[in-house]
């Protein structure tokens, strides 16, 4: 089965969100959570940012040795030279340099010519390789690149060295089919392309970021990146528990493996939740509140008769506690009496449907039926048999 690393950047695209600020003993404690969610790479941070950065990149490196460790670097050599100071300790160093290959990124944010931006990229993989094995230069902007420039210049990165080549969607605007296609056409167009690796790197301004990194899956991508609760800039990244679920779920469709611990993944988002501050939405997919909860009654029946009804993903599979079926207004008779019976009530059919009439008319008032709600229904009926 074909391989697909997992590169992570919750530490480095994931902080640079709005409002989120770790500081390095957060860093190294989801850096730890990361290796035991068996994460390829880990983008820890950009050393060049700050001084505090470069400290909590260095320390990463020195403590992970399961997963590769990498640190951002613009193409100059202060930045790779402050990226190989935190790197040097680590098992494999690894860089990650970038340069924006887009018309609008290259006239009016770098002011540099095409012929430039190849220039300085080749130069910046050429330094780079003096110190680290493992090179990934990424095209900026690589979606709304003109498809011929983007390979001429992937032509040239993998000439001078480079060992991943990374095309993001950075700002979220491709189509799956878009995404896809460039993948394609690299694979197609660029010479030795299979030498190194392609990886793709979504934003989510259009939601369509996990369908775009599949799509990339779907054309030759051998590594996708994105952060734990799609947290990032603007819109955040691909949420990479959607995408490791996504593809064990369907591997009927993608067959694919990604290493990941899939049973890590609840324990991960909690805990990249409590340490960055920022909630996950209820309904988010695969790690949300409500991903495992059924309120409809026919949805609960459905369950209690069979869980495939309703459940195409187990919360055993990644590492929640159960399946949780609410009540509420929407909710059956089924869902009723076996949640009655968990409490230790077993009524007669009589006082049950009493206790479910009266369960009805609290749920059209109150919207969370809470456990001593229930308990007060079901006891006033008990002391009437
Ligand atoms: O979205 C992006 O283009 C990035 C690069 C720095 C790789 O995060
Ligand atoms: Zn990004």
């Amino acid at each position: 089965m074909r391989k697909i690393d997992i590169f992570d950047t919750t530490l480095r695209d994931g902080e640079q969100s709005a409002g989120i600020n770790l500081n390095t003993a957060e860093k190294l404690e989801i850096a730890r959570q990361l290796e035991r969610l068996g994460v390829t790479v880990m983008e820890a941070g950009f050393p060049a940012a700050s001084p505090g950065d470069q400290d909590a990149v260095r320390k990463i490196a020195g403590t992970v040795k399961n997963s590769i460790v990498t640190g951002l670097a613009r193409c100059n050599q202060k930045d790779i030279d402050a990226a190989w100071e935190a790197l040097r300790v680590a098992e494999q160093p690894h860089i990650h340099i970038f340069l924006a290959t887009s018309p609008i990124h290259m006239a009016y944010k770098l002011k540099k010519t095409p012929e430039e931006v190849i220039e300085a990229s080749v130069e910046a993989v050429k330094y780079a390789k003096k110190f680290f094995p493992l090179v990934q230069w990424s095209a900026e902007d690589g979606s709304r690149t003109e498809p011929d420039f983007l390979a001429r210049i992937v032509t040239e990165v993998v000439k001078a060295g480079a060992t991943t080549v990374n095309i993001p969607d950075t700002v979220g605007y491709a189509t799956p089919q878009d995404y896809g296609a460039i993948f394609k056409f690299l694979k197609e167009t660029v010479p030795n392309i299979d030498r190194v690796k392609l990886s793709a790197h979504c934003h989510d301004d259009l939601g369509m970021a996990t369908a775009n990194t599949l799509a990339a899956i779907e054309n030759g991508a051998d590594q996708v990146e994105g952060t734990i609760n799609a947290i990032g800039e603007r819109a955040g990244n691909v949420g990479l528990e959607e995408v490791a679920v996504a593809l064990h779920i369907r591997k009927d469709h993608y067959n694919v493996e990604t290493g990941i611990n899939l049973k890590e993944i609840k324990r991960t988002s909690q805990l990249v939740s409590q340490l960055t501050g920022v909630a996950i939405q209820p309904n988010k997919a695969v790690t949300g509140k409500n991903a495992f909860a059924h309120e409809s009654g026919i949805h609960q029946d459905g369950m209690l008769k069979n869980p495939n009804t309703y459940e195409i993903i187990t919360p055993e599979l990644i590492g929640d506690a159960h399946t949780e079926l609410v009540l509420g207004k929407h909710s059956g008779r089924h869902a009723f009496k076996t949640r009655a019976e968990e409490m230790g009530f077993t009524l007669e059919p009589e006082r049950l449907n009493e206790a479910f009439a009266e369960f009805k008319k609290l749920a059209d008032r109150k919207k969370v039926i809470t456990e001593a709600d229930l308990l007060v229904i079901l006891t006033d009926q008990q002391i009437q048999e």
